[in-house]
């Protein structure tokens, strides 16, 4: 109703100027007659100037046509309604600007709130992160063990595992337990074995390598310690490899699984010589996940 309303005064409010200018050309025609009879019938003035009647209709001409110029470029143009529009126009892009500014504030807020909570998250995994740890000793043919016992005496790599798993869990199928035969202090020593039955004073005795894995799940390093069977099981879940190779080929009954280079990346190697306690040469190897 209102937009009608105002449409409604405005053609009226054209129609009157239209009017209006309309008269104003014929008083200019009528007047310009008028004056040229004062000037060349009646000879007014005409001692100052010869055709003054010219340059009067000049200039009523002049005032005219910028009453042309108000009337359909101006007022049309320029007008109040026309100023009232462009500023609801540029209010409304303003409004939107400032709505656009807006939601671009919400969404970096959320996006740093967001960053915020993964950045805690990354820190939490980081603090939190547990590294399962595989160690063994090999021959240069993978050779482990034979007749369930270890086939090398090399004092420098059981101080390395005593060095690497103290303060840990390690994590041994029930043939390597039995090997050594007791529970190895200052660690807590889980054996994996599938009779139910099975007891030993100071070990925690599990049915399956998940269940000894979830034990230590508060340990940030436990050690996968062998032998051949849980090795060949763990190889695909373990973060890291810790192995001794010794530098020479054993007979034996059980062996390493082979280590895939596309896999495992060798990030740090210590080679020793043989000496009067070790018999052979061999290094300390270290690898991680490619
Ligand atoms: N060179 C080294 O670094 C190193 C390290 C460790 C051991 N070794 C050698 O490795 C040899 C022993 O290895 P191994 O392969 O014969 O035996 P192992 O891996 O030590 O133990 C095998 C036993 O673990 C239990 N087990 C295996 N997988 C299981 C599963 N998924 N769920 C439940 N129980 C499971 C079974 O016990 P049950 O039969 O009771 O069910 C199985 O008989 C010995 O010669 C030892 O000296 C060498």
């Amino acid at each position: 109703m209102q937009e009608q309303h105002e449409l409604y005064e405005n053609a009226r409010k054209r129609i009157k100027q239209k009017k209006r200018l309309y008269l104003h050309f014929i008083i200019f025609l009528v007047g310009s007659v008028f004056l040229i009879i004062l000037n060349k019938v009646l000879k007014l003035g005409e001692t100052y100037a010869e055709n003054w009647f010219v340059w009067a209709i000049m200039l009523w001409l002049f005032f005219w046509v910028l009453h042309f110029v108000n009337v359909f470029i101006t007022n049309k143009f320029m007008g109040k309604d026309w100023e009232r529009i462009q500023t609801e126009k540029l209010v409304t892009k303003q409004e939107k600007r400032i709505e656009k500014i807006k939601k671009n504030l919400e969404r970096e807020e959320q996006f740093i709130a967001e960053s915020e909570f993964f950045n805690e998250q990354e820190k939490k995994k980081i603090e939190t992160k547990q590294t399962l740890t595989l160690i063994a000793a090999i021959g240069s043919n993978n050779a482990l063990g034979k007749d369930n016992d270890l086939i090398w005496h090399l004092p420098a790599d059981l101080q390395h595992f005593k060095n690497s798993t103290s303060g840990h869990h390690i994590i041994m199928g029930r043939n390597t337990f039995e090997s050594i035969g007791k529970a190895l202090p200052n660690r807590t020593n889980v054996i994996i074995t599938r009779n139910p039955n099975y007891s030993v004073e100071n070990c925690i005795i599990v049915n399956t390598l998940e269940d000894a894995i979830k034990i230590a799940e508060n340990d940030n390093n436990p050690f996968i310690v062998g032998g051949a069977q849980i090795y060949n099981q763990a190889i695909n879940l373990v973060d890291k490899l810790i192995i001794t190779e010794v530098h020479k080929d054993f007979e034996a009954d059980t062996f390493f699984p082979k280590i895939d280079k596309s896999i495992w990346k060798e990030v740090n190697r210590q080679n020793f010589k043989a000496d009067e306690k070790n018999k052979y040469d061999y290094s300390f190897v270290t690898y991680l996940k490619n």
